[in-house]
């Protein structure tokens, strides 16, 4: 496994291209499936989740043709007729049971395996469950895998989650598209990635009404047709790289970022004495003084603080002036990080979901192992600051998420550098 070298102290200078969402990818792509006639995505990240999710696809008869280097994609479930995904491809990625909503609404049966847990939290499906139910799905679980079935297609309902559960939502949209009569989604979750895949669906040919806001109405059709989109900026990626000057001084310039796909974040940075500002080409960030304020950070629902960037936040908390208090209220278990910003001289306690963080003058560099996807990276942004070298393991959680991060960080004075394993 690879591991990323980072030694501290370099300020940073220059522009980072901030890539298409790996979260809106990875929904735009199963709703291929929905439809006969081609879907053609465009700023496709270069991830290995997206490859992840390409296998899948094609086991289940999608025909995916990829140009430069899987940034444009054309996918085709023409003749994709295959109803189950594999056990095998589901656990490696949560994410692949947005085929449930498409495979039921388009095929009226689905068989997919439960994802299991991961490292952060539970991650059941109730809530995909029971919405499909409402819609008339009969789905019941068997060896680990979801068996559904909606005799006579699915027909619209009125849905309302107790949480604005992202998956659930566009599990829910995508199964609305193609079902007899109106769903309407109650407390849907109000994501970028949401409006991104109800925008492509509506180019699709979907009756859809309410992204972004938390009533979503679609009005079912017979069949979809061909379409062309691009996948939205990343606000995860952005978010990340906008951190980064924060940590290591300087100013760097973060192409394609857009303050509108960042809710409470941005707000939290100025409050923690960032100063932020909109260019022709995206967003320029820079720390307003030597050191950042300590901030309280509480992670919810778009557009709240995104729990996504939670470990980054903390990870720079760790050297800002004064007491800082975390709450991570999406999920159970995703401070894994903090124990590793300790190991780097950090002064962190964790209770639960409450995190404490009191600022300390300097990290110091040390080998770190990353536990998740934003885990690694807060690892690798903390190690920009830190005195000495820092060495990340297990960076394959990072590929996930993250293009050539050590070109990217590079590029503008890092001194990073992978190290095959
Ligand atoms: C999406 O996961 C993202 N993944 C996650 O990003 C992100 O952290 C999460 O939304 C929250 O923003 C993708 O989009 C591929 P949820 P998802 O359903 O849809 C509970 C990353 O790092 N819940 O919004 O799985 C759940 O346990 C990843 O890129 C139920 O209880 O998240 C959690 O506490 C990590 N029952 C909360 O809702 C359900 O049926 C929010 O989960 C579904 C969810």
């Amino acid at each position: 496994m690879d591991s990323i070298v980072v030694k501290g102290g370099t300020p940073l200078k220059g522009q980072i291209q901030i890539a298409g969402a790996k979260n809106a990818a990875l929904a735009l792509m199963p709703a291929a499936l929905l439809s006969e006639e081609p879907l053609t995505l465009t700023n496709t990240p270069r991830l290995s989740d997206i490859r992840t999710m390409t296998e899948l696809l094609q086991s289940l008869g999608v025909e995916v043709t990829a140009l430069k280097g899987g940034n444009v994609q054309t996918l085709s479930a023409h003749d994709a007729t295959e109803t189950t995904a594999d056990y095998d491809i589901v656990r490696k990625m949560r994410a692949s049971n947005l085929v449930l909503g498409p495979l039921l609404a388009r095929h009226h049966k689905a068989v997919v395996s439960l994802p299991g847990g991961c490292a952060i939290g539970a991650r059941p499906m109730d809530l995909h469950v029971t919405a499909l139910e409402a819609m008339g799905a009969t789905i019941e679980l068997k060896d680990g895998y979801l068996h559904a079935e909606a005799k006579g297609g699915l027909k619209g309902a009125e849905v309302e989650f107790w949480i604005a559960s992202v998956g659930a939502t566009e599990n829910t949209m995508m199964a609305a598209t193609l079902a007899k009569g109106t769903t309407v989604i109650k407390n849907a979750a109000r994501e970028p990635e949401i409006v991104d895949l109800a925008q492509c669906l509506r180019s699709m040919g979907a009756q859809i009404d309410g992204e972004g806001t938390s009533t979503i109405t679609i009005d079912g059709v017979d069949r979809l047709g061909a379409a062309t989109h691009r996948v939205v900026t990343d606000r995860i990626e952005l978010g990340t790289y906008m951190l980064a000057p924060v940590f290591a001084g300087g100013e760097v310039e973060c192409l394609g970022g857009r303050i509108d796909l960042l809710g409470a974040f941005v707000e939290k940075l100025h409050a923690a004495g960032v100063d932020v500002t909109e260019t022709p080409n995206g967003l320029k960030v820079a720390r307003r003084n030597g050191r950042a304020n300590a901030v309280d950070v509480t992670t919810e629902v778009f557009p709240g603080f995104p729990t996504d960037l939670q470990a980054q936040m903390m990870a720079m908390l760790c050297t800002a002036e004064g007491t800082s208090v975390l709450e991570e209220k999406i999920f159970e278990n995703r401070f894994m990080h903090a124990p590793e910003l300790v190991r780097m001289g950090a002064d962190i306690e964790v209770h639960g979901g409450t995190a404490t963080v009191h600022g300390v003058d300097r990290l110091k560099g040390a080998p770190v192992m990353a536990t998740d996807l934003r885990a690694s990276v807060s690892l690798i942004l903390a190690g920009l600051a830190a005195e000495g070298e820092t060495v990340v393991n297990r960076v394959y959680h990072l590929d996930r998420g993250y293009e050539h991060v050590e070109e990217k960080l590079g590029a503008v004075g890092a001194q990073i550098e992978r190290v095959p394993a």
